[in-house]
Parts: structure tokens; C-alpha cells; sequence
């Protein structure tokens, strides 16, 4: 047995989820809210017996490793590391050979070379002089933010970064490409960055995943023009493509910095800039991430809520900022964090607010309300709550917004807030709601829950939980097997799993799932734990469960058969006219037969 394998006995996938998730007792399995999606309706189980975990609602799943993985961002050899460390098993050399990188650490190794790079130039070089005095002068941050934060600066020149790569630390052209930080025209290459002030962007764990480059050429800041561009070509910011490690929307400025703070104060503050993080960090508001600019991704959302269960916002003070605050409510709602915000006066974001004075701020943030109640008081001044035009524009904004509550006690108590103030019953605004939620749902298509396939593709999977999660009887499968004698699968990997389990049943009685999986090839396995953990209802009695499994093959049944006959009879109404009289027989007959299978009930 390898050490992988070795370490994955040693623990139970149970306990050791349990660490980062409350998991809850279903059946035989244990079910909880998905941390790798949004969701209010638990679809993430995980399998005690079989030892492994999956979610319906995004479909990943895996073992230990790749819960871990997937969690912390980690790649194998780290992962196995930490469980190594966890289970007290020593790594033989030979399970993490050096040199042995995957693309992600080989991207995470070279950000960081990059990283120290750009330090250099604007900490020591000359060329970084400018860049340093403009940090420090006009954007008046410390040395120690600079430092915190390691903040760089990319030469205007071509390729330095490359060239320095490239001949001093032998990675290749194809490597930087890949990392994003370089790009190649006519065969050369360039560095992306050029000129341009770098702050790197650390994953929760301190992987520099990307940079974000901020040009040196608007010094003065104007307020914010349209579209984030300059009136010359460059714009302002710019931001690692996305990458194996960079991905935009899944990540925050600052939240490697900010998050024991924010785990303590049990809130983070959420800005738009990474000047608008920095800024407050240094005068020790340390709770704080950027969303570098836009509103907040559910991913992000997700995240956040592994460290915090209150968010407080604290975008630009334009209306792009308040547009972007409804927005990233809409998220937020959905992992049920509870929401404040912070208002300033006569400044354009918390960067300007807080060099203005700090003290006034600190007071802001202090007095920062609950977001519904400052959004209702908004709408209430900007229109005119007596009359009836004013009430429909006021509802007509806030209804959508506070029906989206997910706490129902939050939701009643603003809607009450609400009736009081516009002097309109509860029934009437209750009503409203009903009307543009109906409205909602006639634009949706509805789909499984589970996922784009069609019905008989689930059928198929539905088909064999029922089978391998119960103790089915022999005859049960027996019935099984003759109503599907004609039926051809649309999923090989079950049909194959279903004429495993028909040759099991050769030689047992009943079904015993830890024997049957002996059986099965390693290819089948991955079809076989989906089914396994396939959520099922729960039956009544055996006979329920019997029903069941025989409605379902005859539902798949239909299915089929329908369609041969409609391919069947399409041919025949081709054929209709044709010399081969013989074809045309045996098509005919095909088609009597195919409708005499059809079940009778
Ligand atoms: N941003 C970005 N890509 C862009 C433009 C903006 O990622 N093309 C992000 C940056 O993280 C930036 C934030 O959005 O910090 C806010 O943008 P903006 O309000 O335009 O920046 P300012 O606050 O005006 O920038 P600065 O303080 O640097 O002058
Ligand atoms: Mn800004």
C-alpha cells in the first residue's frame, strides 16, 4: 500500500470534515450545506462506509485529499502533506520528489519570484523611485504597509521581468505565459506588467496567485472616470488574465491579511480598492478585503462565510458603488450573512475618507447601519412617501430587495417597518411581492436541481441508487431485468454497473454493497460512489421501495420505446413509396412489437 493510501485508512472522513463543516446525521450518511456552492438546502453528503463525500448541487466530491484540496486551495503533494502530518505518518522522500511540481505550485513558485522582483525595483532600484515617492507622498502610505502588503513596482522596460526569469532562474517562455506574466509577440518576449505599481493577490492561505498592476500615469486621482479607463489608452488597472491559479471572481484583496481579524471581530469590512483595504488597514482597521471593484461573486460570498458571519459594506459612494451594493446583497443573502454598511459624507470611497479624517471615519464605522434599514430610510427621502406614485416607486425598489431576506423573522420585521412608515397593510405589500415572484418564476426554466440532463439520463442514475443503497431481493432485480430486457441505456458506465449487478445476483440473494463493489472495475467505481450517494426519499415499507424501483424502469421503458417508434416510424413514412417492400415489412412489424412491450399500466 503507497503512504497516500496508507494515511487515507488512518483517517475518518466524517470527524475530519467535521472539522470544517457542521455535518448532520441522514440516514446513513451525513448531509450539510455545500461550502463549495451557494445553498440553502443541504446537498453535500458524505459516505461513513464508503469513506467519501460529494454534492449534488455542483457535483464535486472525493476523498479526504480532495475535500482538502478543494478547501484550502491545495495541491496534492501539500494536501498529503497536511494529513501526513495530521495521521503522524512520515513522508518518505519519494512521495514528493523535488522538481516533481504540478502546474499550480510551478505558477505559485514563479508569482513569488515575480513578487520579489517587483519589491526590489520599488524598494531599492532606481527605476522604482518614482513609484515609491508617489506611495508615499501622494497616497501617503507607511513604509510597514508597503511591506505588509509587498507591494512592488513592474519596470516601464520590455521585458526585465522576463529576461530575469528566464536567464537567471531557467524557467521557460511557456512557464511565464502560463503564470500570465509575460505575453510573447513575433517570437519575444514581454513582460504583461509594465510601469505600473504591483499589488500581488494572496489566496486565503498566502499563494500569490496574480498581481494587480496599477498605472503610474494618472497621479492626481480625478474622481472615478467612465469604464475605469483613462482618456489615454492604458487603463488604470490592470489584472493577471485568468490562470490554472487566478481567478477573479473567487478571490479578495487582503483577506490573507485580514482574516484572524476578521475571525476575532466576526466581520469583515468590504471595499472596492485595494488603496481603499490598504488605507484603513493602516490605520488599524484590519478587518478588511477588496472586491477589487464590481459586486461581490457568489464564490466570494462562500468564502467569506467560512471566516465571518457578518459582512459589513463599504463600496465607492457613487452610484455605480450603490448599484453594486444591491447587487452583492442579492449574494449575500443567499449564504445568510447578516449585512451593515457604512455611509460617508462628500467623499468618494473609504481610501479618501479615511486620509480626510480618520477619526470621522472610525465614527462611520462605529455608526454603520443595518443595510435594510438604511436603504428603506433612503427610498423614503428620495421620494415623496405620501403619494401614491411616490409608495409604488419606494415599494417597487425595496420590495425585491427585502423579500430576498432569508431569515423570515428579518424579512417580517422590515416589512412591518415598511407598512408602518408608507401607511400600507402588510396584505397589500405581501401580495406585491407574490406578483413579481410569480412574474420570476415564469422566466425560469425549470431544471432538475441537479444538474442540465435530461430525464432519462437521471432516471438511469435514479434507478440504480434504488437498487445498490437497499438490500434489494433477488426477485426484485429479476423484475427489474425483464421489464429492461429491450431497454437500451443512454449512460454505459450504469448499464454496466446494472449487468454487474445482474451477475451478482447469480450467485447471492441479497445485495451487499461492500461485496459488490469488489466486484466492479476501477472505471465503474466514480459512477458507482455518485449512485451510492445519490440522495433518495425515504420509503415506507420494503414494498414501497419495490414499487418504486419497478415504476422507474417502466417510466425508462417508456422512454425508449417511444422513441425507436418515432425513428421507426419516420423511416417508414420515407419508405413508404419505395420498391424495397421487404424493409418496409420489417419495419412494420418492428413497430407492432416495439408498442405491444409498452406496459399495460
Ligand atoms: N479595478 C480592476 N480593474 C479595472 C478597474 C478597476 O480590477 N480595470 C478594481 C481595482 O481593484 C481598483 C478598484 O477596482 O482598485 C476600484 O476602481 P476605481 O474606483 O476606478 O479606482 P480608484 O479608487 O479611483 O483607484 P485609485 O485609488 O487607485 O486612484
Ligand atoms: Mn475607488
Amino acid at each position: 500500500m503507497d503512504q497516500a493510501s496508507e494515511i487515507r485508512e488512518k483517517i475518518d472522513i466524517v470527524s475530519f470534515i467535521s472539522e470544517y463543516l457542521p455535518l448532520k446525521k441522514m440516514g446513513r450518511n451525513f448531509k450539510a450545506n455545500c461550502p463549495f456552492h451557494n445553498e440553502n438546502t443541504p446537498s453535500f453528503v458524505v459516505s461513513p462506509e464508503r469513506q467519501i463525500w460529494h454534492c449534488f448541487g455542483c457535483n464535486k466530491g472525493g476523498d479526504a485529499y480532495t475535500f482538502l484540496m478543494e478547501y484550502e486551495n491545495m495541491e496534492f503533494p501539500e494536501a498529503l502533506r497536511a494529513l501526513a502530518k495530521k495521521t503522524g505518518v512520515t513522508l518518505k522522500e519519494s512521495q514528493f520528489k523535488r522538481g516533481e511540481y504540478s502546474e499550480k505550485e510551478k505558477i505559485f513558485t514563479i508569482n513569488n519570484l515575480a513578487l520579489k522582483f517587483y519589491r526590489y525595483i520599488l524598494t531599492t532600484h532606481a527605476a522604482g523611485k518614482t513609484a515609491l515617492e508617489y506611495l508615499i507622498k501622494q497616497r501617503k502610505l507607511g513604509k510597514g504597509m508597503i511591506e505588509t502588503f509587498e507591494l512592488g513596482f513592474s519596470p516601464n522596460a520590455g521585458s526585465s521581468l522576463s529576461d530575469y526569469l528566464v536567464k537567471k532562474k531557467n524557467y521557460k517562455n511557456n512557464d511565464l505565459i502560463l503564470a500570465g506574466l509575460s505575453i510573447e509577440r513575433n517570437g519575444k518576449l514581454y513582460d504583461f506588467f509594465r510601469g505600473r505599481i504591483m499589488f500581488p493577490l494572496f489566496d486565503h492561505r498566502g499563494n500569490v496567485v496574480g498581481f494587480s498592476g496599477r498605472s503610474l500615469e494618472d497621479t492626481s486621482s480625478p474622481v472615478k472616470q467612465a469604464s475605469h479607463t483613462f482618456a489615454s489608452s492604458a487603463p488604470k488597472y490592470i489584472n493577471t488574465r485568468e490562470t490554472a491559479v487566478y481567478h477573479k471572481g473567487s478571490m479578495f484583496f487582503g483577506l490573507n491579511s485580514a482574516k484572524e481579524e476578521i475571525k476575532q471581530k466576526e466581520n469583515a469590512i468590504i471595499v472596492e480598492g485595494e488603496f481603499d483595504a490598504i488605507s484603513l488597514f493602516q490605520e488599524g482597521i484590519k478587518n478588511v478585503v477588496a472586491i477589487k471593484g464590481t459586486a461581490l461573486t457568489e464564490n466570494q460570498v462562500s468564502l467569506l462565510s467560512r471566516f465571518s458571519p457578518k459582512v459589513t459594506l463599504c463600496l465607492d459612494q457613487d452610484s455605480a458603488g450603490f448599484e453594486a451594493t444591491k447587487r452583492s446583497l442579492e449574494v449575500i443573502e443567499k449564504k445568510g450573512l447578516v449585512t451593515s454598511i457604512i455611509i460617508l459624507k462628500d467623499v468618494k470611497d473609504p481610501d479618501e475618507a479615511i486620509k480626510k479624517n480618520p477619526g470621522e471615519f472610525k465614527k462611520a464605522l462605529k455608526e454603520s447601519r443595518e443595510i435594510y434599514d438604511f436603504l428603506i430610510e433612503k427610498f423614503i427621502l428620495e421620494n415623496n412617501k405620501n403619494s401614491a406614485s411616490g409608495k409604488k416607486i419606494i415599494t417597487d425598489n425595496l420590495l425585491p430587495l427585502i423579500s430576498n431576506i432569508s431569515n423570515e423573522i428579518i424579512k417580517e420585521h422590515y416589512l412591518k417597518k415598511l407598512s408602518k412608515v408608507l401607511d400600507i397593510s402588510s396584505e397589500s405589500l405581501n401580495k406585491e411581492i407574490e406578483k413579481f415572484s410569480k412574474k420570476n418564476q415564469e422566466d425560469k426554466i425549470i431544471i432538475p436541481k441537479k444538474d442540465k440532463r435530461g430525464r432519462r439520463e437521471l432516471l438511469e442514475e435514479y434507478l440504480i441508487s434504488l437498487i445498490i443503497q437497499n438490500e434489494n431481493s433477488k426477485e426484485g432485480v429479476q423484475k427489474i431485468k425483464k421489464i429492461l430486457s429491450e431497454y437500451k441505456f443512454g449512460t454505459p458506465s450504469l448499464e454496466k454497473i446494472l449487468e454487474n449487478i445482474y451477475l451478482y445476483f447469480e450467485k447471492k440473494d441479497k445485495f451487499n454493497n461492500q461485496d459488490f463493489v469488489k466486484s466492479l472495475s476501477k472505471e465503474l467505481l466514480a459512477t458507482f460512489d455518485m449512485c451510492y450517494l445519490f440522495p433518495l426519499p425515504k420509503f415506507s415499507t420494503e414494498l414501497r421501495h419495490e414499487d418504486e424501483l419497478r415504476k422507474v424502469a417502466k417510466e425508462l421503458l417508456i422512454i425508449y420505446i417511444k422513441d425507436r417508434v418515432r425513428i421507426i416510424s419516420e423511416e417508414i413514412r420515407q419508405k413508404e413509396n419505395d420498391k424495397n417492400q421487404g424493409r418496409l415489412e420489417e419495419l412494420k412489424k418492428e413497430f407492432t412489437r416495439l408498442l405491444s412491450l409498452l406496459p399495460k399500466n
